[in-house]
């Protein structure tokens, strides 16, 4: 508690270590295989519209909850609502999810990092069609050495980040990981677009197929504008806390939310374009990136060299987000329990990665350990993103709008952004609304939905 906090060094500073949180393997993995399943535009559209609805409402009042208390979640529950346990208990709970998140995000993490090495060695290029890749996956993750080995590479890179500080490592590894990042998406982007056949690949992303949106499609959209902006268990919240008060909070969000979704559509394009252009399946589901862009990669003309390029890209997103669950956990350590980063960093991603070798082992020694009939990893994942995330981005909705309240909440936005607020009164109608009504309702709906009540 002694210790001098520390701030970004600027508002830059903390849209792009946000972004980077916010950008990982949910946008350049996840996002164009959920949008290619589920009708291409008319699931962006869909998608978009919960971004805003509810993502953007409650990215602002995780960030306002932290730049206000200047704490992290369970420091923030616990002065905002005057010390109250059951509020307290919550940010608690967001602490857990950090941990269970980074477990199994790390393992995907680490595939990520191995198939770096498996493009430089030229191994794709001899995968003439997509049993060869299914395979070649299948063995690698079969291989306990070969996943825990970069389950590991992934979290002392991770923890190497965290430990050089706020400032000095979150906001310079982000500064100088995402303009690498944009600049690779988009020499990705750029491939795919050249490539014979590459309209049949945007043709799928942007024709609108209104047939295959359902009620389900419609929760799937919902449940991934959380993950995708990192809501739900006070990662924003944390990092939230590190801004000064001089910042636009409202303005920065619209930022983050906007390079989020940015990164998201460029990955949909760069991907689907060259899978068309080279006949594979767009519809692999999960599979996607690493069983079926292998062979893309292959088939396509300097494909080695874009294999890299593409498995560097998905490690660095992978990479700045992990960076920002274990900050979350870190933080807690040292505001609340007054010890000092270095330590917490050690004990805590220690820790993390011991709790992740079960899921990495779900893949081969542990694959018949079942919980429920899931192995441990996708136990892991069901936990966190279908029944921690949601009900916290429910209780956070129902905190700053009725707990704390949307009153002591606007006053607290105005700090940086009285100009825009008082110039735009629709603005905190808008965000009341969302953020007491709209958002709840939502969000309950899904998790009822998740849990398998309706
Ligand atoms: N947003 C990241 C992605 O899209 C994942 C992530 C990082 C996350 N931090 C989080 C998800 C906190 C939920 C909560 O891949």
């Amino acid at each position: 508690m002694t210790q001098q906090r520390e701030q970004w060094s600027s508002k830059l500073g903390f849209i792009l270590a946000a972004s980077g949180s916010a950008i990982g393997l949910g946008n350049i993995w996840k996002f164009p295989y959920i949008a290619g399943e589920n009708g291409g535009a008319a699931f962006v559209f869909v998608y978009l519209i919960c971004i805003a609805v509810i993502g953007l409402p409650v990215l602002v009042g995780e960030i306002l909850m932290g730049r206000t208390t200047q704490r992290n979640p369970v420091g923030a529950f616990n002065r905002l609502s005057k010390g109250n346990p059951y509020w307290t208990a919550l940010g608690g709970l967001g602490v857990v999810a950090g941990f269970v998140i980074l477990s199994f995000y790390s393992v995907v993490a680490g595939w990520s990092l191995g198939y770096i090495v498996e493009s430089m060695k030229g191994v794709f290029s001899t995968f003439t069609d997509a049993s060869i890749a299914n395979e070649h996956f299948g063995s690698l993750v079969g291989n306990p050495a070969w996943i825990l080995g970069y389950h590991g590479l992934f979290f002392i890179l991770t923890m190497v980040v965290v430990y050089l500080g706020v400032k000095d490592g979150i906001e310079k590894g982000s500064k100088i990981m995402m303009p690498i990042l944009l600049f690779i998406l988009l020499i990705l982007v750029i491939r795919g677009l050249t490539l014979p056949g590459a309209e049949k690949g945007m043709d799928f992303l942007w024709n609108p197929d209104w047939t295959k949106i359902s009620g389900e499609s419609v929760l799937i959209a919902l449940g991934h504008a959380f993950f995708t902006l990192s809501l739900g268990m006070g990662a924003m919240m944390t990092y939230g806390s590190y801004l000064s008060k001089k910042d636009n909070i409202l303005n920065a969000a619209t930022q983050v939310v906007f390079l989020d979704t940015l990164i998201a559509i460029l990955a949909g394009i760069a991907i689907f374009t060259a899978v068309f252009a080279t006949g594979q399946d767009p519809a692999s589901g999960p599979g996607l990136i690493f069983q079926t862009l292998p062979v893309v990669f292959a088939k396509m003309p300097g494909g080695s060299i874009f294999a890299v390029l593409f498995f560097l890209l998905l490690t660095l997103a992978a990479l700045t987000s992990a960076i920002s669950l274990l900050e979350v956990v870190v933080a807690y350590f040292v505001d609340e329990k007054g010890w000092q980063r270095h330590k917490a960093v050690m004990t805590f991603g220690f820790a993390t990665f011991l709790i992740g070798v079960p899921s990495a082992l779900s893949f081969n020694l542990m694959s018949d350990f079942t919980i429920f009939g899931n192995t441990f990893f996708d136990a892991a994942d069901y936990l966190a993103s279908n029944i921690l995330l949601p009900l916290g981005g429910f209780f956070i909705a129902i905190f700053v709008g009725w707990v704390w309240g949307i009153d002591k909440a606007i006053v607290e936005l105005k700090n940086g952004a009285a100009e825009m607020i008082d110039g735009n009164p629709w603005l905190m109608t808008l965000w009341s609304i969302f953020l007491r009504f709209l958002s709840p309702i939502l969000i309950f709906i899904v998790l009822l939905y998740k849990l398998g009540i309706i």
